[in-house]
């Protein structure tokens, strides 16, 4: 089945795919893992960084070598593409879905550059993610509360004018949610109201959340009632693996040895997928 048949069938069904961003091999394996414990389908997500510290072919090629074996439909995504050089680097080399981020971008140009996306990456049959509505923050813990004000959110009409004049194949909202956690205390929420309006107004087209870390599980829960088909999750997979690695390395000063240090780590990064995949209902969808 291909990434379009499988939003249909999350969306027929009520529930939603997972994105899981990696830059290392063994984050990597943490997810296919999990994908096939519960029989899941998956998107692997790398973002502009984390693709040229891995490496884009390398991305392409290890995505491909893990689904083949394990037998796990998985979907190599570039996440928050800016440049259009990049982006079609990406679609050459074999990437199944690109998001085009354009949200900081005025309105109209956000609309041409995602045209050109689109038109490249359909003729490889890439599918393309657009961006209405900035998503702030990056992944990591974040000391101060990111402030989400209501005018930060995406705006249902301005998102159906985009899907009218593009011909992406999903879209990534702002419905209160942000890249990465506050280190202690209040994370994420999830503007049931507005994503209401949205999924009213705009119809069919699949729906993606970013900034899914640290989202209460019942916001999640609700969201995809209500049409998110594809949530973003980076910042948990990050924090079990650096977590992971420092205590263990605390605790075994001596060992150098990768193999003995670093089976802890993917155990760690594979629960967090695990849970994910349990709330977000994609196990036994294959
Ligand atoms: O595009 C990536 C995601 O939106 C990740 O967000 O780090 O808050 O899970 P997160
Ligand atoms: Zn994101």
């Amino acid at each position: 089945m291909s990434l379009k048949q499988y939003f249909k069938k999350a969306q027929k069904e009520g529930w939603a795919i997972g994105q899981f961003n990696f830059s290392t091999l063994e984050t990597l394996r943490a997810i296919f893992q999990a994908g096939k414990i519960f029989k899941s389908p998956i998107i692997i997500g790398t973002s502009e960084k984390e693709s040229k510290f891995i490496g884009l072919l390398q991305a392409v090629s290890l995505v491909k070598s893990f689904s083949e074996e394990l037998k796990i439909p998985a979907f190599l995504n570039l996440d928050h593409g800016k440049s259009l050089e990049y982006i079609k680097k990406a679609v050459d080399l074999g990437y199944n879905a690109v998001h085009f981020d354009g949200s900081s971008l005025p309105f109209k140009e956000n609309i041409k550059i995602a045209n050109k996306i689109v038109e490249y990456a359909h003729k490889k049959n890439v599918l393309v993610e657009g961006e209405i509505g900035v998503i702030k923050g990056s992944s990591v813990l974040h000391k101060e509360k990111i402030d989400i004000k209501t005018e930060d959110l995406t705006d249902a009409g301005e998102a159906l004018e985009f899907i009218k004049k593009t011909n992406i194949d999903s879209l990534a909202i702002n419905i209160g949610t942000f890249h990465g956690m506050k280190e202690k205390g209040l994370n994420p929420h999830i503007n049931i109201q507005r994503l209401k309006e949205i999924k009213e107004k705009i119809g069919k087209i699949p729906l993606v959340l970013h900034g899914g870390s640290g989202t209460p599980e019942e916001d999640i829960k609700k969201a995809i009632k209500l049409g998110i088909v594809k949530i973003n999750i980076n910042t948990e997979l990050r924090l079990a693996l650096a977590n992971t690695l420092r205590k263990v390395l605390q605790e075994n000063p001596e060992e150098i040895v990768p193999y003995n240090i670093l089976p802890v780590v993917i155990e760690a990064v594979q629960k967090v997928v695990e849970e994910k995949i349990r709330t977000f209902g994609s196990a036994n969808k294959i």
